[in-house]
């Protein structure tokens, strides 16, 4: 096992999923661009990095059919799966590392890519670099792209690890001109403790 792998094994293992500090009950900014991407119930939407946030159970309240749930912590996973249950049933489940991806690179196309305070952690151009050739890889023509990220005045640590921080202009770049952004909004997260941390919450779409 990795250490990064441990390290997030070990967060999950060790703490109640509410205490984490990026718990999130109320995913309101994320939901809010997936229903800008205007998609139908049956898409292929791929949260990367999804750690155990209510934001799958709201997925699967609207009706998303076609949902798979990625991350490098097989705890975190797990303790979704279960608190989903038979709710979950139809959630494809990928332990992977998206800085190393394997089974991720064999996926099929999806129509939407979703990281929640993932991509932050790849402080590495050549792991940034990974992450962006999958994205473009993965995500299908027309398709949409949900990044929200601490932003340049954010904190400069997650989790005791060491953050790499994005404005909506540096994700461009990384994109390329491929990809439109539609929207992009300055977000205050209030972690479980009560301290805030300013992100940067970003949707573009594919070209056709
Ligand atoms: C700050 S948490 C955010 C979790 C979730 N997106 C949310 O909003 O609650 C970061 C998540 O990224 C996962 N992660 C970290 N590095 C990863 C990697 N290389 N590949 C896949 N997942 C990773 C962690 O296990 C953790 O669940």
């Amino acid at each position: 096992m990795t250490d990064l792998k441990k390290h997030w094994n070990t967060a999950y293992g060790n703490n109640e999923v509410s205490r984490l500090g990026w718990y999130e009950e109320d995913p309101d900014a994320t939901l809010q661009l997936i229903q800008q991407c205007n998609l139908s119930k049956d898409a292929r939407i791929l949260n990367v990095g999804v750690g155990a946030s209510t934001l799958l159970d709201k997925m699967v309240n609207i009706g998303f059919e076609n949902i798979i749930a990625n991350d490098i912590s097989n705890t975190a996973l797990e303790k979704l799966k279960t608190r989903l249950g038979i709710k979950g049933k139809d959630i494809q489940w990928i332990v992977d590392d998206l800085t190393n991806p394997t089974t991720l690179s064999e996926i099929a196309p999806v129509d939407l890519w979703n990281d929640r305070a993932v991509i932050h952690f790849f402080t590495e151009e050549e792991d940034q670099n990974t992450y962006f050739s999958l994205v473009k890889k993965l995500v299908k023509n027309n398709g949409f792209v949900i990044i929200s990220a601490f932003n340049t005045d954010g904190a400069t640590l997650c989790s005791g690890l060491p953050v790499f921080r994005y404005d909506k202009d540096m994700l461009a770049k990384k994109l390329g001109a491929e990809f439109k952004l539609i929207e992009s909004f300055n977000f205050n997260y209030t972690m479980p403790s009560g301290d805030t941390r300013p992100y940067i919450y970003t949707l573009f779409k594919r070209a056709g």
